[in-house]
This record gives C-alpha cells, structure tokens and sequence, in this order.
C-alpha cells in the first residue's frame, strides 16, 4: 500500500483547509513547532555522557523506534496499517544520513538531530518518566552545539513532548495541520 501524501497549512488558514477538505483530503493532526525563546549555553554533561551509535547498535534502535510512536501523522491515520506507520519509524533510523546519538550508560533512548532541530527522539516506555529525554538532549547539545536554538515538531496530542519541550525553555512558535489523501 503506497503512503498518503500529505500537505501541511497554518492552522489558522480556515480558507485552504476548507479548500482541502472539499478536495477530499482529511485532517490528521495538529503539528506544533516548538523552539527557544532565547539562547542558552549548554553544558557537557560529564554526568552523562552520549556516543554516536555504530552499525551494531542499529537494530536495537530501529526496533526502538518501530514500537515507540503513536502520536505522528502515520499512526494516526485510521487508513494506514499500524505495521506500515511502524515499518516508516523503523526505515527512517536505518535510513538517516544523520548521527544518531545514544546514552553510554545502555539507557534505551537516542536522539537524531539536524542542525539544532529535533528530527527524532524516543526514549523505551519503561524508562519513561526518569528525565532521560531531557538528560539526553542536553548532552548532546552541550557535545554539539553549546550555544545552539533548540527547535522541534510535536504534535498538539503529545503531552509528554510539550512538557518536555517546556521544561527546556521552548514555546510553541507555529501550529499547522497535516492533511492526509490517499
Ligand atoms: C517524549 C519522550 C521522549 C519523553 O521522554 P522522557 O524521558 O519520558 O521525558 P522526561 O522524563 O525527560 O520528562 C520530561 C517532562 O515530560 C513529562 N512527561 C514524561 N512523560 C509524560 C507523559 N506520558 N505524559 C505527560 N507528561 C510526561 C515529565 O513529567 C517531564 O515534565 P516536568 O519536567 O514538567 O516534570 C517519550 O515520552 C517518548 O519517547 N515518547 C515516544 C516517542 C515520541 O513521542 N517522541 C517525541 C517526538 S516529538
């Protein structure tokens, strides 16, 4: 089954998703940029240190990333299959150009980030809630780019995203909708 395509409007353009709705295609969601408001210095984080995975660590985080996301535009489209919005997460890590940056204490989590913006971040749902997320960006900002702006995309629906984004002195600075057709 080919992907639906998609296009993106601000979300408060009534007059192109009235056009899109008459054209057939459905509203998914409400996508939400978030970024800093100011810059920040990010320190090492000596207390919790971050590699780029090698090639043996790909599996681990490609199955990470099948069995962690519900909330993007693929898992909440009905008319995708879920092993198919799964198989899109999976491709995306075994296909970056990107480093992916992982814990080297083994915490199951990794972040890819491009240029200071999030492209994406999972932590494993049975280390939730431990600051790992947080921890984990830092590291790597403080690694890569310690005077860098923070930016990233979450949906309107992902709670643990935005009070983690918040939590990192960011603030929604766009809203737009994804609209799916086949
Ligand atoms: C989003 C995600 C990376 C957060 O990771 P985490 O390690 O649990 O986050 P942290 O422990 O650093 O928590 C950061 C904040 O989010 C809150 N939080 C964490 N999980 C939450 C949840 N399920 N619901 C509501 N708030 C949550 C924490 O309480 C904390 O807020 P606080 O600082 O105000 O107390 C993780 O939930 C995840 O991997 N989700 C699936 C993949 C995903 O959606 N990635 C984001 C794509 S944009």
């Amino acid at each position: 089954m080919p992907l639906p395509l998609c296009v993106r409007v601000d979300a408060d353009d009534a007059n192109s998703a009235q056009s899109l709705a008459n054209d057939g295609w459905r509203q998914i969601e409400v996508l939400e940029t978030w970024r800093q408001s100011r810059r920040r210095a990010w320190r090492v984080m000596k207390n919790y240190p971050v590699r780029a995975a090698d090639k043996g660590d790909i599996p681990w985080i490609a199955e990470l990333a099948a069995s962690s996301f519900t909330h993007d535009r693929m898992h909440r489209d009905t008319t995708v299959p879920r092993d198919l919005a799964d198989a899109a997460k999976r491709a995306w890590v075994e296909q970056t150009e990107l480093p992916i940056w992982v814990p080297e204490n083994g915490d199951l989590a990794f972040l890819i980030l491009r240029r200071g913006i999030i492209d994406l971040l999972c932590v494993h749902k049975d280390q939730r809630w431990q600051g790992i997320g947080g921890k984990l960006i830092k590291a790597v900002m403080g690694k890569l780019l310690p005077h860098g702006l923070l930016q990233a995309g979450t949906q309107d629906t992902n709670t643990a995203a935005q009070r983690l984004y918040a939590s990192l002195g960011m603030a929604v600075v766009r809203r737009q909708t994804s609209w799916h057709k086949p």
